[in-house]
């Protein structure tokens, strides 16, 4: 897809998007005026959030579409708002097969342009995103050629504003390549053909990526991972990824944790059928960090980020580890597994063990699809977080309002602890039925020892049972956005 930034005379658009807000129903054209205010005076148009009407002009004997988009009362935009209104732009142009579009950026107060250009170009990329490879009527992807500008969009501002749109080019196709790995089925995406897809991204993009096979892996003695990873054929692996982007500033790293169960069958603490279709999507975190390194590389951040994904597949064989077992970890902590279904946290502490110890970074990071409870708690819209310190918190919520990703903090108070304590071993490796979000997290939290922490839990986010204004059902490569502008804050 072509985006450029154009002065707002030179168009040769086959369509042009005109933005109002309701009760405000003017545009710089006199005949489109007319042609809402008549269509208002019917009932037809409001200019309401998401209403939308097309029709067609006559321009010097060259049929042209108008799209004419409500955003809603001018004092209530915000900028999901406006990624929301051009996924829609993006479904409409689409379904009118038209290829140069021009887009009238949003001319408001209440957002700055740079905001209103960045959230605009998000939800039209975003929303055409679709995953029918496996179709064998596939649709033919329209190639957009698409110019924003506007009146109030002067020729001085255009290079300046370029920069804001290819950053959000960017950070769209960067999600797009995290839905892809989690929309991708397990027997496609597996920790080998996870790990190669990674290193085929390093190449294009430019980081480092090192893969550990097995026997490394028992080396390293992650004990915890290897448990996870030994019912299944599929052979785990290590993938770690390194940026270095600020080399004068070495010792400041920062760690990215991903969950990556390319598969979660709950193994012998079996899921039922209802619970396992779409747990191809358990390498949510894994995608999420894949995502932000290539967001982080392409936007040449001047940070030093590092990310590790503990990549395996959680299934059930003679050789599978089982409810009641006591197992190590690369911490040296022993845990009793309770339950084979909460995997996930086994495969997270060796993986933050890993990056503590062995990649030096100053803090860490880590996301995962972890528990079912978050979407009780938060529902379907908001990533729950579980931290040991408030500043980093801080930061986290600045980059979440900058991403338009929700995310909210859970308690974490030391009577939660008490919950994980082992009655034979240290750790138990679940806390009971309450709380499950909590003390998932604090787990993770017994291992990450005084570094900065931040543990992001996205099973409620990560993937969509529903079709949304700029995403469809399934991978919604949610946290790549708020990694990347975390990693540019810090
Ligand atoms: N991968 C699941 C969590 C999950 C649930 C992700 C629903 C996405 C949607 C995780 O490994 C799991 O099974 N968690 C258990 C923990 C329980 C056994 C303490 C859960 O949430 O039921
Ligand atoms: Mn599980
Ligand atoms: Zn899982």
């Amino acid at each position: 897809m072509k985006i450029a930034i154009k002065s707002f005379k030179c168009t040769d658009a086959d369509v042009t998007i005109i933005p109002v807000f309701e009760g405000k129903l003017e545009t710089p054209n006199e005949e489109i005026t007319k042609t809402l205010t008549r269509l208002e005076s019917r009932g037809q148009f409001k200019g309401e959030f998401l209403e939308v009407v097309n029709f067609t002009r006559n321009v010097e004997n060259n049929l042209k579409d108008v799209i004419v988009i409500g955003i809603g009362k001018e004092e209530d935009v915000t900028k999901e708002k406006v990624r929301k209104i051009y996924g829609k732009v993006q479904k409409k142009a689409n379904e009118l097969k038209t290829k140069k579009v021009f887009i009238r950026a949003i001319d408001t107060n209440i957002i700055s342009l740079e905001d209103i250009i960045k959230a605009s170009v998000e939800g039209f990329v975003l929303a055409s995103y679709k995953f029918d490879k496996y179709k064998s009527d596939k649709k033919e992807n329209i190639e957009f050629e698409i110019s924003i500008g506007g009146k109030h969009i002067g020729d001085d501002k255009i290079n300046e504003l370029e920069g804001y749109l290819q950053e959000a080019k960017s950070l769209a196709e960067a999600t797009i390549i995290a839905r892809d790995l989690v929309n991708e089925p397990s027997n496609v995406i597996y920790p080998e053909t996870l790990a190669e897809k990674v290193e085929t991204l390093g190449n294009e993009y430019g980081f480092e990526v090192q893969v550990f096979e097995k026997d490394q892996i028992e080396e390293l003695g992650m004990k915890a991972f290897l448990e996870v990873a030994r019912g299944s054929k599929k052979k785990p692996k290590l993938i770690v990824m390194r940026y270095f982007g600020d080399k004068e500033n070495e010792d400041k790293r920062l760690g990215l944790v991903g969950k990556g169960l390319t598969y979660d069958s709950g193994g012998y603490s079996l899921k039922p059928n209802d619970g396992m279709v779409t747990m191809k999507s358990d390498m949510g975190g894994a995608a999420a960090v894949i995502g932000t390194m290539v967001a982080t590389v392409k936007n040449k951040l001047k940070k030093n980020v590092i990310a590790v994904v503990a990549a395996c597949e959680n299934m059930i064989s003679g050789d599978a580890y089982k409810p009641g077992d006591i197992i190590g970890s690369m911490a040296g902590k022993t845990i009793e597994v309770l339950n084979t279904d909460a995997e996930g946290r086994l495969t997270l502490v060796d993986a933050v063990t890993y990056i503590i110890e062995k990649e030096k970074v100053s803090e860490v990071v880590d996301i995962a699809t972890l528990t079912g409870a978050v979407l009780v708690a938060l529902g379907a819209t908001t990533t729950g977080v579980v931290t040991n310190n408030c500043e980093f918190y801080g930061d986290l919520d600045k980059a979440s309002k900058i991403s338009g990703e929700p995310v909210w903090m859970l308690p974490a108070f030391e009577e939660y602890k008490n919950l994980i304590k082992g009655e034979i071993a240290d750790l138990k490796n679940i806390g009971g039925k309450h709380a499950g979000t909590v003390t998932a997290g604090l787990f993770i939290g017994e291992f990450v020892g005084d570094k900065p922490w931040l543990h992001l839990d996205i099973a409620g986010t990560a993937w969509a049972d529903a079709v949304g204004e700029y995403n469809i059902k399934g991978g919604t490569g949610t946290g790549v956005r708020t990694l990347y502008e975390l990693a540019k804050i810090r």
